[in-house]
C-alpha cells in the first residue's frame, strides 16, 4: 500500500460512511449519515432519494473526518470505494466522489466489495483501541445484512469458499419484513429486538413458536417460510377479534406484539447461530467472524458467545456501530486489496449484483490477483475447489 491516510467511502444503500484509516486496521477518523429519518415515512428505502442524500452528505461528512482526525487532504495516500453490490444511482454518487478525489489528489484507488467491508469490519480497531491479534485463520465469517445472508469459509485473506447462502430473503430484509407486519416500523432489526425485550428470557409459548427452516444439513438458509408463518398467525388473530387485516391498518395490542417479536427473533437467531457454531466445528476454524446489520442484534452475539466458548473458537464481531453500513469497513478491506496490489482506473463502474463467494462449480467471473499473498491464497483456494469437485464426481 503507498504511504499516507487511506480515505474510504461507502454509499452503496442508506448510510453515508467516509473514515480515514492508518494501516490496515487502525481508524483514526469517522463518520456515517443515516438516512433512515429520511426513509421511515415509505417503510423501506427510496432509491432516487438515497441517491440525493449521499450527494448532500458526502462532503460535510468528509469535513468531519478530516477534523476529527486532525488531518488534510494532503495527509490522504489512497482512496477505497463501494463498487457494489448496492443501489447503483447510490453507488454512482460515492464512486464518482472518490474517484475525483483520487485523480485530483494523485493517489491510488481501489473498488471494494460491500461485502467484503462487511467482513473485514472484524478488523478494525477504533481510535485509542488497544492493539489486538487478527482473527486467526482459518476462520468461518457470517455475513448478515439487509440484502444478503452468507457463511464462508476463510483460510487466508481475501479468499472465500461458500458454505451456504439464503436461497430466499436475507436475514435484515425478515426482519424488516417482519417489523411491518407488526406495525414496528423501519428498519425492522432494532424495532423487533427493542419489542422482543419485553419477553426476555421467558421462552415462547408453543403457539407462538414460529418454524425454523434447517435445510437438511447444509448451510443454506431460508427465511420466507417464517415470514409467512408469522403472517398467518398475526392476520388469524386480528380476525379472530374482528380487527382489520395489517394491509388495512390492523395492529395487535403490545403485548402480542412483543410475544411474536421475542418468537421471531428466536427463530431467525437460532438457525444463524446453529449453522454458524456447526460449520466452525466441522471445518476446525479457529475464529468464527461475524458482520452486517443483524449482526448487531444481541441475542445473535449472546447465542454466538456462549457457543464459540463451548468450542474453544475465537468470535469476533465488531461494535455494532461497525456492523452496520460504514465507511470504515470499506477501507478495512480496501486496504487488503491494494496491499495485493489492486487498483482501480476511472472505468471503475458500478455493480448492482456482485456476490463475494460463488458456490462451487459455478464459473468464475473474478479478476484474480496477480501478486503478493492474495495471489498465492486465490490459487490455493482453486485447487482446493478442484480437488472437492474430483472428489464430488468419484
Ligand atoms: O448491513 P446493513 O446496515 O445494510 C445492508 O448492507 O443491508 O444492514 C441493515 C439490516 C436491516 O435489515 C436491519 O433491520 C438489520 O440490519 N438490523 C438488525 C439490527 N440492527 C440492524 N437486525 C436485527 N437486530 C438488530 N439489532
Ligand atoms: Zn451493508
Amino acid at each position: 500500500m503507498s504511504g499516507g491516510l487511506l480515505l474510504a467511502i461507502e454509499s452503496s444503500c442508506d448510510e453515508t460512511g467516509v473514515a480515514l484509516l492508518d494501516g490496515p486496521r487502525r481508524i483514526v477518523g469517522q463518520a456515517v449519515a443515516s438516512q433512515v429519518a429520511l426513509h421511515a415515512g415509505a417503510g423501506g428505502i427510496v432509491p432516487e432519494l438515497a441517491a440525493r442524500a449521499h450527494l448532500r452528505w458526502l462532503d460535510p461528512s468528509l469535513d468531519e473526518v478530516l477534523a476529527d482526525a486532525g488531518a488534510t487532504l494532503a495527509d490522504v495516500g489512497s482512496v477505497a470505494v463501494t463498487a457494489g453490490p448496492g443501489l447503483v444511482g447510490s453507488l454512482l454518487v460515492g464512486l464518482s466522489y472518490a474517484k475525483a478525489l483520487a485523480w485530483g489528489l494523485d493517489v491510488p484507488l481501489v473498488g471494494v466489495n460491500h461485502l467484503e467491508g462487511h467482513l473485514y469490519a472484524a478488523w478494525l480497531l477504533d481510535p485509542g483501541e488497544p492493539e489486538r491479534p487478527e482473527p486467526a485463520f482459518p476462520l468461518v465469517a457470517l455475513v448478515v445484512s439487509g440484502g444478503h445472508t452468507f457463511l464462508v469459509e476463510m483460510r487466508d485473506h481475501l479468499t472465500y469458499r461458500l458454505l451456504g447462502e439464503t436461497v430466499d430473503d436475507a436475514a435484515g430484509e425478515a426482519f424488516d419484513k417482519a417489523g411491518r407486519l407488526l406495525g414496528l416500523g423501519y428498519p425492522g432489526g432494532p424495532a423487533i429486538a427493542q419489542a422482543a425485550r419485553e419477553v426476555e428470557g421467558r421462552a415462547a409459548s408453543p403457539v407462538d413458536r414460529l418454524p425454523r427452516a434447517w435445510l437438511g444439513d447444509s448451510y443454506d438458509f431460508s427465511f420466507s417460510g417464517l415470514k409467512t408463518a408469522l403472517r398467518r398467525l398475526v392476520e388469524a388473530e386480528l380476525a379472530a377479534v374482528g380487527l382489520p387485516s395489517t394491509e388495512a391498518g390492523g395492529r395487535l395490542p403490545a403485548s402480542r406484539v412483543a410475544a411474536l417479536a421475542g418468537a421471531f427473533q428466536e427463530s431467525v437467531v437460532d438457525v444463524l447461530a446453529t449453522k454458524t457454531l456447526r460449520a466452525a466445528e466441522a471445518l476446525g476454524a479457529r475464529t468464527i467472524v461475524v458482520g452486517g446489520g443483524v449482526a448487531s442484534n444481541e441475542m445473535l452475539r449472546g447465542r454466538l458467545a456462549t457457543g464459540a466458548a463451548g468450542l474453544g473458537v475465537d468470535l469476533v464481531i465488531p461494535r455494532p456501530g461497525l456492523c452496520t453500513d460504514n465507511g470504515a469497513m470499506i477501507g478495512a478491506a480496501g486496504a487488503r486489496r491494494l496491499a495485493a496490489g489492486e487498483t482501480a482506473g476511472p472505468d471503475l463502474g458500478a455493480r448492482a449484483s456482485w456476490p463475494l463467494a460463488r458456490p462451487a462449480g459455478t464459473p468464475d467471473s473474478r479478476r484474480p490477483p496477480t501478486r503478493g499473498v492474495a495471489a498465492r491464497a486465490y490459487a490455493r483456494a482453486r485447487d482446493a475447489e478442484a480437488d472437492a469437485a474430483g472428489r464430488g464426481a468419484g
